[in-house]
């Protein structure tokens, strides 16, 4: 670590090809004996290194976006092993989803009847079909943060589950869709079993009801959502997850998709940053370091815990300090009143458990360059994304004429 951030510099994400490998076998052999399909949830982590990696490894990848869908065939990732979820598709997108690789994507996860109705008329148009699954929203408390919660009720994802078997009815006589399965989500970071066994006993009725009527339901897709310890969460591991769902699962007789994010990619990361300067103010130390908010919003947005690592580790005792950025905010933080090993500028820190939803929900706030990424693969590493330049972050930018004269 400590040679990557002297030859890369900071702040820069660093993965683990080790860990990614291990996570994803170890989730593939969760479902052992059962036809399944890991599609990677590419919004915890969208760098085309890492999406090769999944692909590689035999795996699929869940999109949300155009843009996703791009990034994701770029890393070489087959259509018939992409699926498509989020509530709000546009026309430009389902084309492309319907037309990339000549054949289009495995199945688009539709969230509301007018976005059905829309992707009817848009693969009609382009004399197609589109592979399609209702995403139910079985109404189930995740018991997580409130802005990562999307099976309730009250939440914008998802059909209502009466909603969704008249969907199901209507969607039968549409031309340009073909039902293939049943699809939910209900959050993420989940720490206990409960709301994924209520979650599957819901969408398995719903499951067992359509196969009665005729539909010919080939898919079942799970979501992701599955936790990860950042601090001392203990949720259940893969395999107690395969567990208790496996038995459920087989007997639907379906290929079970699943779209886990955070827990194939969040503990295989961490973002190195180097202390600044350490300052006191009415009996408070603030260490300063050079990544910031802009890198990783986690803490400032969901108030979420990060553990901190200092790389080496020489020196004696230790002291409760706030480390913060430079960004000109309060929020920006990315530990209140941690006890760790005193530090020093130019000590370098690994902010843990940071490889989902990381690098990806950057920004240039501040006008700050995003970082460089790093995949360490054995005793080699690769900078999988350079760090930016100030020129990069006027891509696209303009002064017209009108301004032209000082
Ligand atoms: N599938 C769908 C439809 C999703 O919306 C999500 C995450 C996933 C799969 C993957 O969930 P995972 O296995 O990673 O829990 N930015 C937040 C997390 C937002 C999650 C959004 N949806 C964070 O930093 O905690």
């Amino acid at each position: 670590m400590s040679k990557i951030a002297a030859e890369v510099g900071t702040p820069a994400y660093v993965y683990s090809y080790a860990t990614l490998e291990r996570h994803f076998k170890v989730f593939d052999q969760a479902f052992a004996g059962v036809p399944h399909l890991i599609c990677f949830a590419m919004k915890a982590n969208s760098n085309i290194a890492i999406l090769r990696s999944f692909v590689k490894l035999g795996g699929g990848v869940d999109i949300v976006s155009g843009g996703e869908l791009f990034r994701a065939l770029t890393a070489g990732a087959p259509p018939d092993r992409i699926v498509y979820s989020g509530v709000g598709k546009t026309r430009e997108e389902m084309k492309y989803a319907l037309t990339c690789g000549g054949t289009g994507i495995l199945q688009f996860n539709v969230e509301s009847t007018a976005e059905m109705t829309e992707l009817d008329e848009v693969a009609r148009s382009l004399g197609v079909q589109a592979p399609v699954s209702v995403r139910v929203n079985p109404d189930i408390n995740p018991k997580t943060h409130p802005y990562i919660s999307t099976g309730l009720k009250k939440s914008k994802f998802g059909v209502p589950v009466a909603e969704a078997l008249k969907l199901y009815e209507t969607a039968r006589n549409l031309k340009g869709v073909r039902i293939q399965g049943v699809s939910c989500h209900i959050g993420s970071q989940i720490t206990t079993l409960g709301p994924f066994k209520d979650a599957l006993a819901r969408v398995s009725a719903i499951v067992k009801g359509l196969k009665a009527k005729g539909f010919d339901i080939k898919h079942l897709d799970l979501g992701g959502g599955l936790g990860i310890p950042y601090n001392n969460e203990k949720p259940p591991s893969p395999k107690q997850y395969g567990d208790a769902l496996r038995k459920g699962l087989k007997d639907l007789g379906c290929r079970i998709l699943f779209e886990p994010g955070r827990v194939l990619v969040g503990n295989a990361g961490a973002l190195l940053t180097t202390v600044l300067y350490k300052k006191g103010s009415k009996g408070k130390t603030f260490v300063v370091v050079d990544g910031a908010m802009n890198d990783l919003i986690r803490p400032a947005l969901y108030g979420s815990f990060h553990q901190l690592w200092p790389v080496k580790n020489g020196k004696k005792g230790k002291e409760t300090v706030d480390v913060v950025g430079p960004v000109c905010e309060s929020g920006d933080f990315f530990a209140e009143k941690r006890a760790l090993p005193v530090l020093e500028s130019g000590d370098v820190l690994s902010v843990m458990s940071a490889g989902a939803y990381g690098f990806v929900m950057s920004s240039n706030y501040n006008s700050r360059p995003r970082a460089a990424e790093v995949l360490v693969n054995g005793s080699d590493y690769h900078v999988i994304r350079k760090r930016e330049e100030y020129k990069d972050l006027l891509h696209g930018e303009h002064v017209p004429k009108f301004l032209a004269a000082l």
